[in-house]
């Protein structure tokens, strides 16, 4: 599985890779808004520190919009995936950016049927949101493992990138659904790190050693 991080914070970033866990980013424009920093700005210094993937997303709501956007993008680097919402008009062009060779992300997915259609149209990555579908009362984890199953029927090549994780529990659920990517908040990867078992173990350790003559 892979970890991409869901920032666009280059703090957060570096701080990923440090603890090597950083194959690739997603932004969306919560996230750039949430930085402070014009786009510009962010796209260009993530790109740039980043080799593996980096999802920007248009903001057009046609067709037309978002492959002018697209362009746009791409001259961020070879590594800029274009990040589109699923919807009608998006379907459009991914279906010609993928005849291009320009890799895509499809995104906002809810239900497995977008999913599907966005693989039929040559996505790269669909990015379905567990955590908002959990928001919702329902099962986020139940969307996803209908999606690997869907995928996996048909043999398509487009890969499933969990979005929205919230906790360490989404993260081990979609390792053992086999997910091809999970998108993380810095901070859930050090959640992962934990165990309060680890904790009283390590203080143990550290306590007894003191008693150890030297
Ligand atoms: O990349 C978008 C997605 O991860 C959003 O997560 O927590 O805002 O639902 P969240």
């Amino acid at each position: 599985m892979e970890y991409f991080i869901d920032s666009a914070s280059i703090e957060e970033i570096k701080e990923a890779d440090s603890l090597g866990v950083l194959d690739g980013v997603t932004t969306n424009p919560s996230l750039i808004a949430k930085s402070g920093r014009p786009f510009n700005e962010v796209a260009k210094e993530i790109c740039r520190w980043v080799k593996g993937p980096v999802s920007l997303e248009v903001i057009g709501t046609t067709a037309t919009e978002m492959l002018r956007e697209a362009k746009e993008l791409r001259k961020y680097g070879d590594n800029v995936v274009v990040k589109i919402p699923m919807m009608s008009e998006g379907l459009k062009a991914v279906k010609i950016l993928a005849a291009e060779g320009i890799p895509t992300n499809v995104t906002l997915i809810f239900q497995p049927v977008q999913a599907l259609l966005a693989a039929k149209a040559g996505a790269t990555y669909v990015s379905p949101f567990i955590g908002r579908i959990d928001d919702l009362g329902q099962d986020g984890l139940a969307m996803v493992a209908d999606i690997i199953q869907i995928f996996g029927q048909y043999s398509f090549k487009t890969k499933v990138l969990a979005a929205s994780i919230r906790h360490p529990i989404h993260v081990l659920e979609c390792a053992k659904m086999g997910v091809d990517v999970v998108t993380l908040p810095v901070k859930i990867v050090h959640q992962l790190t934990r165990h309060p078992l680890t904790d009283s173990g390590l203080k143990t350790f550290l306590d007894d050693w003191k008693k150890v003559k030297a």
